[in-house]
């Protein structure tokens, strides 16, 4: 876990996005068309996405893709999603390790198809020496989920109860190679958290736009970071006088 000084000025554009990428139903239901459409034209826009956040500095970039309730949909649109994975993959791998893309994949994998986990495998393989950005794509991921296999790990680790603690958890959470989520964006205008990055977003900036997923592009970016750049982060501390900080 990322130790904070809550002294320091916050960073102009924050290290590490989480993004909720809702909305692909209601974009395609605008169009008449079925959900299907929306979750394929989804991935167009998060390709594009992972491009112009990298343009603008942004180092780690963890988007929701399934989360650990979305099963309880109807089967047609869970073996879509699944199907979409693949192709997705086979579509865009090639180009996203050709823009310096790493691709981590977190999630309980134990759920998919052999192909698919053959899939993320070769995916995290293919980009493990990236380093321009770090796309994690939450599958089959939960923030409960995390928290209770990162307790099991520690479990089966040996650590004992007096000695557990929120860094032993954190190292053993899915997103361990990366910092804190500093800005959290939702899209698709609910503003609810629907069990992602629980434990990582502690202190992370809420950004929520009425943007459906499928339509958001360079100009929500710039609208969040923006909104980011504007945020008093200060951790639990308080602000400094800056002009008792400038020993004046
Ligand atoms: C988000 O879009 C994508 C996934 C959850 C896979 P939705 O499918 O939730 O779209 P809406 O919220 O119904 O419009
Ligand atoms: C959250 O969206 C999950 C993903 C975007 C993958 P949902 O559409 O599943 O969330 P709820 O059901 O509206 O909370
Ligand atoms: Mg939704």
């Amino acid at each position: 876990m990322t130790e904070h000084d809550p002294n320091a000025e916050s960073a102009a554009v924050p290290r590490h996005v989480a993004l909720v990428m809702d909305g692909n139903g209601r974009w395609a239901r605008k169009r008449f068309m079925p959900r299907f459409f929306g979750h394929k034209q989804g991935v167009d826009v998060l390709v594009r996405a992972v491009n112009a956040f990298a343009d603008r500095g942004v180092e780690y970039l963890t988007v929701f893709a399934f989360s650990s309730e979305n099963w309880k949909r109807p089967s047609d649109e869970v073996s879509g999603l699944m199907g979409l994975v693949l192709v997705a993959v086979s579509k865009y791998l090639t180009k996203l390790a050709g823009d310096g893309v790493r691709i981590r994949i977190v999630g309980d994998r134990s759920a998919v198809s052999d192909k698919l986990r053959q899939a993320w495998e070769q995916a995290e393989r293919l980009t493990e020496n990236n380093h321009r950005i770090t796309l994690s794509v939450a599958f089959n991921y939960g923030g409960r989920w995390d928290i209770v296999q990162a307790c099991r790990r520690a479990i089966a680790d040996g650590v004992r109860a007096e000695d557990l603690d929120e860094d032993s958890l954190s190292s053993r959470m899915a997103l361990a190679f990366a910092p804190d989520p500093d800005l959290f964006i939702r899209t698709g205008g609910e503003m609810r958290v629907s069990n992602f990055v629980l434990w990582q977003a502690a202190y992370a900036e809420f950004f929520f736009t009425e943007c459906l997923w499928p339509d958001f592009g360079e100009a929500e970016i710039d609208a969040a970071l923006a909104a980011y750049a504007g945020r008093d982060r200060r951790f639990g501390g308080i602000r400094p006088n800056p002009v008792v900080a400038q020993g004046r």
